[in-house]
């Protein structure tokens, strides 16, 4: 929480300190927060096209910490909209200045766990600490769209809302929000489901979203069959809420292992995340990419964490056993 009053003054004193400029004593404004990764349990690509998706929360998180400073900058370094763009555009969305910025995380950058869109959560929450939910996952999907272009706010949602969420262009009975972009309006609601085991395989491969985005949007125009591929994700995965309500792994899985074929056609899978899932398949309900895959992670449910981490392994990969269905964005002591 805020601490007032604020301090404008550049004699760099300590927090509690008296100002010599002001001649009062006065403390520096330090506020703190942080935001989940995420997994897209069903329909990355396609929620970019207004087609349902699924994502829920992971355990590892993004924390930001923001103080008052003379000159702008982000772990140190001079912010800028090329070099540092989230940090740049929620500060310039937020309407803040003025600030110093330094962020921490355990979520791996590139790898489809939605490490930028939590950055964006957590540096908006930082910034306006008594934001509504709504709100933030407005502004933060806002910092997504100006740092990466193109791009659904599934990310920004399930950071900001935590839990699980599930997307569709259609209104719900548990709507939380709806927000329009890319000539879509996404109608964003929380979807009650049980925790089931996942793990997570990294292929090691960091591939950036925005070119895959782009990639899938150009196939999107000029093949029929990829146009035919992405509605059947968005059927499959109208499915994939009705199997995760009941809490039906085998019937998650054979979902799991369609929409994987699918994110094949539309050609965003790749050898590394084939040769993981191969791997991982014979101890599984069922596997696939999440994120915008071109590498990045597989996601796995098993009942058998330790045989699907041991296969990840033995093919070069690493993983992780985290639980999801974790908490949304939140204030922190800093
Ligand atoms: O790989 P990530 O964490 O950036 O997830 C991208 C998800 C996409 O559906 C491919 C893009 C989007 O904006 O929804």
């Amino acid at each position: 929480m805020p601490i007032q009053p604020v301090c404008h003054c550049s004699c760099q004193h300590s927090e509690g300190d008296e100002c010599y400029k002001r001649k009062d004593i006065h403390l520096h404004v330090k506020t703190a927060a942080s935001a989940p990764g995420k997994i897209i349990l069903f329909g990355e690509h396609a929620v970019v096209f207004g087609e349902s998706s699924i994502a829920t929360a992971l355990q590892l998180r993004i924390r930001v910490k923001i103080e008052d400073a003379e000159r702008e900058s982000f772990n140190g370094v001079y912010l800028d909209a090329r070099s540092t763009p989230h940090a740049f555009h929620a500060l310039r969305l937020s309407g803040r200045s003025g600030v110093g910025i330094s962020v921490s995380s355990d979520i791996p950058a590139g790898a489809g766990l939605g490490s930028s869109a939590a950055l964006s959560v957590a540096l908006i929450r930082a910034l306006r600490p008594e934001i509504e939910e709504r709100e933030l996952a407005e502004l933060s999907y806002r910092v997504e769209l100006a740092a990466q272009g193109r791009a659904s706010p599934a990310d920004t949602s399930i950071a900001t809302h935590g839990r699980a969420i599930y997307i569709s262009s259609r209104e719900t009975a548990e709507e939380l929000w709806s927000i329009r972009g890319n000539e879509v309006t996404w109608h964003v609601s929380h979807l009650e489901m049980k925790q089931i085991p996942v793990v997570i395989g990294f292929t090691g491969i960091q591939a950036a979203t925005g070119p895959l985005v782009m990639k899938v949007k150009t196939l999107y125009e000029k093949y029929k069959l990829v146009r035919e591929a992405i509605a059947e994700i968005g059927l499959l995965t109208e499915e994939a809420v009705v199997a995760l309500r009941r809490n039906d792994l085998v019937r998650i899985g054979e979902l799991m292992d369609r929409n994987q074929r699918l994110l094949t056609v539309i050609g965003v899978s790749s050898r590394e995340i084939e040769k993981l899932i191969d791997a991982v398949r014979p101890y599984s309900y069922g596997a696939k990419l999440t994120g915008a895959g071109g590498g990045g992670c597989i996601i796995a449910v098993t009942d058998n964490p330790e045989r699907v981490r041991e296969a990840i392994e033995l093919r070069g990969g690493s993983a992780f056993i985290t639980s999801i269905y974790s908490e949304g964005a939140r204030c922190e002591n800093e």
